[in-house]
């Protein structure tokens, strides 16, 4: 037998229902926010992601699915979206939109090569949102408050927001250079990871696991302490809005994120319920980027988005214990009692689906009580009965499943009776 390569999963039927759900109400949301879909590959250029991702990044270092094609280019299936949605905005020239800024968002799968977890996969779902071409704190708030909409519109309610500012590029090098002066002494007590950040990525030492309980992580340098005027008055104006607002926030001067191309608003949502034992509990990531366009060589234009994963949002709502209401899901299970009333069946059958009807029959020969189970299992909210009587009196009993109640009708206007 050959099994489903480790850190994947195949979605099931019961599940992807709930994915469907999950996804239509995003495409919803986002209609609210005025945001658009994009699709961009599921493989690019792996000079893309080392480039806009960071090459010193855990992501491009240990995670990537790289490969060379026929052709000897470096193809990698890509790990998270924003570096591809801003490949995209530069290839065809967005900043030209009359509509400005720019937002966007996907939805597909993204695959990196982590140990797998619960809550953590090779290939998952992210939704991802990007706005793009403003530089604005009101849009920072906007991101911020869709975040929360969005997980909140499903009924969770323990949620925490973390936010921190990592500055701009100026507050970031000088931040960079004095993390580099306080772990120099200290380096050598730290793990190989952490030796190799030292130099290419000393913020991402504060988030180290391994490293986290150091007493040289808890005296380090504040990135709150090098904000320049600028990037303190920026962050404080995202923190009015959210205050307006009413959205409740921690702040976390630790909160650097994974990811290289992070400037000012860096922010995680995470599930936040004493009794939840998982090791996962970052349900959502994101932060403004302002020069990730001019180092893929685009204009000088400056975004901030967000992604979540489906699959974690799941693992969310399973901890809340919220089922979501779906709705009923079918109109009409037809049982039939003999042959020519099975072949009946087939013809209305097809006459009610093309009038928009959702309807189904049984295909097992089974007797009428285990087709009135399987209408049962189907959550019908109707079901007939056609059997010789039927066909010859012309007279069909439509049965509401959940009243119990009949509607004595003729037969040859069953698809009629359920179009109307
Ligand atoms: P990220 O923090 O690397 O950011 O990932 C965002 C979210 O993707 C995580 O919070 C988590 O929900 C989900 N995720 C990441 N890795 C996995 C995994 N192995 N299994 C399941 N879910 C996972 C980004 O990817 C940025 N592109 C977000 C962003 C958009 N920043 C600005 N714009």
């Amino acid at each position: 037998m050959i099994n489903i390569p480790r850190g994947t999963q195949d979605i099931l039927p019961e599940e992807t229902k709930k994915w469907r759900y999950i996804e239509a109400r995003l495409d919803q949301l986002m209609e609210l926010y005025n945001y658009e879909e994009i699709r961009t590959p599921i493989f690019e250029s792996t000079e893309l992601f080392a480039r806009g991702v960071g090459d010193s990044t855990d992501v491009v270092q240990k995670e990537m699915y790289t490969f060379k094609d026929k052709g000897d280019r470096s193809i990698t299936l890509r790990p998270e979206g924003t570096a591809a949605v801003v490949r995209s905005y530069i290839e065809n020239k967005m900043q030209g939109l009359p509509n400005q800024p720019v937002k966007l968002y996907y939805n597909g799968p993204m695959f990196r090569y982590e140990r797998k977890q619960k809550g953590r996969y090779r290939q998952f779902t992210q939704f991802g949102v990007e706005a793009i071409g403003a530089e604005h704190p009101s849009i920072d708030a906007e991101i911020l408050a869709m975040v929360m909409h969005i997980y909140q519109s499903f009924g969770l309610k323990h949620l925490k927001l973390v936010i921190n500012s990592i500055g701009d590029i100026d507050s970031r090098k000088e931040y960079n250079n004095a993390l580099v002066k306080h772990f120099e002494p200290v380096i050598e007590d730290f793990c190989k990871d952490c030796q190799a950040r030292l130099h290419t990525n000393p913020m991402r030492i504060l988030d180290c696991k391994v490293d986290k309980d150091k007493e040289a992580v808890k005296t380090a340098p504040r990135i709150t302490e090098y904000l320049n005027e600028d990037s303190k008055a920026y962050f404080a104006e995202v923190k009015q809005h959210l205050d307006d607002l009413g959205i409740k926030y921690e702040e976390d001067p630790n909160l650097v994120r994974g990811l290289d191309y992070y400037t000012h608003t860096a922010f995680e949502l995470m599930i936040d319920n004493p009794n939840y034992d998982g090791a996962i509990t970052t349900l959502c990531g994101g932060g403004r980027y302002n020069g990730l366009l001019e180092l893929l060589d685009g204009p000088s234009q400056t975004g901030i988005g967000f992604a979540l994963s489906i699959e974690r949002l799941l693992l969310a709502l399973e901890e809340e214990g919220i089922d979501l209401d779906m709705g009923h899901e079918f109109d009409l299970f037809i049982v039939t009692m003999g042959e020519e009333a099975d072949r009946y069946a087939v013809k209305i059958l097809n006459d009610l689906r093309r009038d928009g009807v959702k309807a189904d029959k049984d295909y097992m020969e089974r007797k009428v009580k285990g087709q009135m189970k399987q209408a049962d299992r189907l959550n019908a909210k109707y079901t007939v009965v056609i059997g010789d009587q039927e066909l010859e009196d012309n007279k069909i009993n439509v049965k509401d499943m959940q009243s119990g109640e009949s509607d004595l009708i003729e037969l040859s206007k069953l698809v009629n009776y359920f179009k109307n």
